[in-house]
């Protein structure tokens, strides 16, 4: 039992866990400039005017260093087909985009080929959120793309069929 968890910590993951949700990889750079990335699907949409996305980051995990050192990252969706990379992106790898297409986006932060949409976004604002980092950023530009989405339901991937 954590503390200040009332009840089971691992009832109330399986409880988030009936929100199917879709997968992203936040996308970014470490210190030495090489492009790194985390599975993320905590990510929603914020604001319109101005355009705002966010997502929240395990306070323990790795690359929150990356993203509180840095002026932003690119959130990227992922398709039906990319579940690999989602897991990829889920590990704590040296080289997260080992074997993986991708290209620099307009702000030169990596976008991984293939994605269903991407969003480069400067770091609008941190907040803290118990465990857990909210991090919300600026749309600077995106791209939408096509096709069927990769979804992420009780610990498992699928798509969705129309
Ligand atoms: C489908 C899926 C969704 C995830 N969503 C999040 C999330 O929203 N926030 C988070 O901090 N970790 C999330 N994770 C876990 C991270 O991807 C994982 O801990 C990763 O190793 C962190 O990378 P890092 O160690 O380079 O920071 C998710 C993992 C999976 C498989």
């Amino acid at each position: 039992m954590l503390d200040n968890v009332p009840f089971d910590p691992r009832a109330l993951r399986n409880a988030f866990g009936r929100f199917a949700s879709g997968i992203t990889v936040v996308s970014l750079t470490d210190d030495q400039d090489r492009p790194t990335g985390v599975t993320v699907s905590s990510f929603s949409s914020l604001s319109l005017d101005p355009p705002l996305c966010l997502f929240s980051l395990g306070k323990t995990q790795a690359s929150r260093k990356w993203i509180e050192s840095g002026a932003g990252f690119n959130v990227n969706i992922l398709g039906h087909g990319q579940s690999a990379a989602a897991w990829q992106f889920a590990k704590p790898l040296e080289d997260k985009f080992e074997g993986l297409d991708w290209f620099p986006g307009r702000n030169g932060l990596p976008v991984i080929a293939g994605a269903l949409c991407h969003f480069e976004c400067t770091k609008w604002n941190l907040y803290d959120g118990g465990d857990h980092v909210i991090v919300v950023g600026h749309i600077e530009h995106f791209i939408e793309g096509d096709g069927d989405p990769l979804v992420f339901y009780r610990g498992k991937m699928a798509t969705v069929a129309e």
